[in-house]
């Protein structure tokens, strides 16, 4: 079974990239074919500083590989190194209809957060839908966030094979209820653009920092609190296991907790948790050529299974003469 999926390089990743995706990803990569990427290209719709891009992209990629993805087991890329990605799209606008992607939630978002409305953030899905039947998947690990993304890539599949022809595996998406969406420090989905993202590698003074900010109710010390509703305590419990998780719970239930004293826990809980991995982090980060090294091998392992598809579709289509 082919099993993918991508994240963006638009800022560090953090904590609601972890759960939502990364470490299910790392799970896969013992029992299927899985394919991993950064997907440059569309980090494009969002952030014009070329710097600041490429530096991301090597991040994130360490970040993965620290955090146990293994290049030997997967096949590890960097999106924008794949020609096949961008020819794939082009392609597939033509089987993309308007009102398809007039329909997008993530579109209107960004543009109700303020994001100029450009052509490439509309067409944002078609490159997504490019990326998943470029290599034929069968299953997708996300956030629920990306779950319209993948209906639109499984529209735009059914179109395409509608009038040249059985040619693309229909993708399902794989959203772990459980983890669909983390909350950032304010109670929305944590994002790394929204400014709300617990970042999975950052000292631990700014750690702190963050964690300490995370939003709570006005609920004194002597009131019960509520842990369902309760941001702190739905970002704790994904570093826990269930007995603390109760124990967390009934310590909310009873008068006399502070969240202070919780936050503090926490952010011990979260640095504590990832210790394992930093040393391995802090290794890649200064080896940036051997990641470089790492980025192109998987590459070229992509663009070999690339290419099979791209020749089926480009004779469907009649690119071929
Ligand atoms: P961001 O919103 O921070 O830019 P991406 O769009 O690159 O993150 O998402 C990469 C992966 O991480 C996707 O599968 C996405 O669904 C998942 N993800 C991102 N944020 C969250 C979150 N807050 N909760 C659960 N999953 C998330
Ligand atoms: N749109 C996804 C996100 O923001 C990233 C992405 C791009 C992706 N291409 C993909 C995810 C292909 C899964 C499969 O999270």
């Amino acid at each position: 079974m082919r099993v993918l999926s991508g994240i963006q390089p638009s800022g560090k990743l953090h904590i609601g990239n972890y759960f939502g995706m990364m470490r299910s990803m790392i799970k896969w990569q013992k029992q299927s074919e899985l394919f991993c990427f950064i997907v440059n290209l569309h980090a494009l719709t969002s952030l014009s500083d070329g710097e600041t891009l490429a530096r991301n992209t090597l991040e994130a990629a360490a970040d993965f590989l620290a955090l146990g993805l293994d290049p030997e087991l997967s096949i590890f890329w960097v999106q924008g190194d794949v020609a096949a990605h961008a020819e794939l799209t082009w392609i597939l606008h033509n089987h993309a209809s308007m009102g398809l992607l007039e329909r997008s939630h993530s579109y209107k978002d960004k543009i109700a957060r303020g994001q100029t409305p450009h052509h490439g953030l509309f067409s944002y899905p078609v490159l997504m839908a490019a990326d998943i039947l470029l290599y034929q998947a069968d299953l997708v690990p996300v956030g629920k966030d990306q779950k319209q993304h993948l209906e639109i890539t499984r529209d735009i599949a059914a179109a395409f094979n509608n009038v040249y022809g059985p040619t693309f595996t229909m993708p399902e998406p794989a959203i772990n209820e459980n983890l669909a969406t983390i909350p950032g420090s304010d109670g929305q989905k944590m994002s790394k653009s929204y400014g709300n993202a617990i970042e999975i590698f950052q000292p631990q003074k700014e750690l702190r920092k963050v964690v300490m900010k995370i939003v709570t109710d006005g609920r004194s010390v002597e009131d019960v609190k509520d842990p369902d509703n309760c941001n702190l305590f739905n970002i704790y419990r994904l570093f826990v296991d269930a007995e603390k998780e109760g124990e967390l719970r009934e310590r909310y239930l009873r008068p006399g907790l502070q969240y202070g004293e919780v936050k503090k826990e926490l952010a011990d809980i979260i640095w504590n948790y990832f210790e394992p991995y930093r040393e391995r982090r802090e290794s890649f980060s200064a080896r940036p050529d051997d990641l470089r090294d790492i980025l192109q091998k998987g590459a070229q392992k992509a663009r070999a299974v690339a290419a099979e598809t791209m020749d089926k579709v480009r004779d469907k289509v009649g690119l071929n003469y």
